[in-house]
């Protein structure tokens, strides 16, 4: 049984353990790692993240038959044990927040989909995933996602990955709490196997970027996490809103350079380097897509140090630890490929992406980053996989 088929073994099994019937169809979604475009979504402009073979599946199938109203249940697998990681919710009354997270997750997934007019019909849901949760690898987006796509297949919707992605990104805005963009959703729903997902932000047009045969994308875990990773976050975007509204603007992403620093003692020098951030790593990303495409690892190298330089200087998203390790495996790489924090940031993982002869000197670097690092840090290498579908059981 390889990776997927266990997780389509647990999702099913905990179907027929939860509602004591079989499920009759399953979809999954996968997480992400961006490669470039780091807290640049929801300054509207380019990103480029892609998705990871390791996803979310649901189990899914009609509700209960005596059912007095229709309804929608749901077992999170993940989530503790099958009487405590259960929901119900009633489908035609207004949905409310739950007591935890991954409930609001569905239920605002659900409650998105009903204000776009979406009616969606009594089904139950088993969850299983194995996106490690907590990493920055948006487990949560593949969680969004894939509710969101079982809900369209069950009801017969045929939605679209744009506006799948979106009514998982409405339930975290609006039902979680966390103010984060459309990347992760979008390549969730969107990305293409052995390519990354070129993003605009403002549009959604996306178009996928071929990465070269001879590169590898080596996501290293620091196994720092940091708890106020949502406040700390919406703290940033409101910070790049403010930059932004001093110019009069929608979104940073309409700003330039020569701008931004004529503006400078007007603007304090906090949201003046988060701007300078957003604006450098914007024009990052054309350059890093081109490299991706080639090969061409000195490129990368260059690149992506002045992308983690950027986030731990002005965007101060970095941690001292994480600056250390960033550098010991930059030098290890040399010109073989480069390194950076991905994700939100504050803890969580750096991507690497490096020539696939050079996975080794990554080992190298960790081995003498964790010989007295306080918390282990460790390495491992993803596919670049397809965006969210219906599983086709053969
Ligand atoms: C988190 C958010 C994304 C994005 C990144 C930073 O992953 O969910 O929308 O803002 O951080 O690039």
């Amino acid at each position: 049984m390889d990776r997927r088929e266990r997780l389509i073994a647990r999702a099913r099994q905990g179907y027929r353990l939860a509602f004591g019937v079989e499920p009759t169809r399953f979809v999954a979604a996968p997480g992400r790692v961006n490669l470039i475009g780091e807290h640049v979504d929801y300054n509207e402009g380019f990103v480029l993240p892609c998705a990871i073979d390791r996803e979310t599946v649901i189990a899914f199938g009609p509700g209960a038959k005596d059912a007095k109203v229709p309804r929608l249940e749901a077992v999170a697998l993940d989530m503790g044990d099958m009487a405590s990681a259960r929901d119900g919710f009633d489908l035609a009354g207004l949905i409310h927040r739950g007591d935890n997270n991954w409930q609001n997750h569905v239920r605002g997934v659900i409650q998105a989909l009903g204000r776009y007019g979406h009616r969606i019909r009594p089904m139950r849901m088993a969850i299983a995933g194995d996106v490690p949760i907590g990493a920055g690898l948006s487990s949560s987006a593949a969680f969004g996602v894939a509710v969101a796509l079982a809900a369209s297949e069950y009801s017969g919707l045929g939605l679209a990955p744009e506006k799948i992605a979106k009514m998982a990104q409405i339930a975290e805005n609006d039902f979680v709490g966390c103010a984060c963009g459309i990347m992760d959703q979008m390549a969730s729903a969107a990305s293409v196997a052995g390519h990354a997902l070129l993003l605009d932000c403002r549009s959604l047009e996306h178009m996928p970027i071929p990465i070269h045969r001879r590169l590898a994308i080596t996501v290293i875990d620091t196994g720092l996490r940091r708890s106020l990773t949502e406040s700390a976050f919406n703290e940033r975007r409101a910070e790049c809103e403010a930059a932004a509204a001093h110019f009069g603007l929608t979104a940073l992403r309409d700003l330039e350079l020569g701008r931004l620093e004529a503006a400078h003692a007007a603007l304090g020098p906090v949201l003046y380097r988060r701007a300078r951030h957003v604006v450098s790593e914007m024009g990052r990303v054309e350059p890093v897509a081109v490299a991706l495409a080639t090969g061409d690892t000195a490129a990368l190298a260059a690149l992506m140090r002045e992308a983690h330089l950027s986030l731990s200087a002005d965007f101060d998203v970095s941690l001292p630890p994480i600056d250390r390790l960033a550098a010991l495996v930059a030098e290890a790489l040399g010109e073989a490929g480069g390194v950076r924090l991905t994700g939100a940031g504050f803890g969580g993982c750096l991507v690497a992406v490096t020539h696939k002869d050079a996975t080794g000197a990554i080992d190298d670097a960790i081995a003498r980053y964790n010989a007295d690092a306080d918390l282990p840090a460790r390495a491992e290498i993803f596919r670049p996989s397809d965006g969210a579908a219906p599983i086709v059981l053969g």
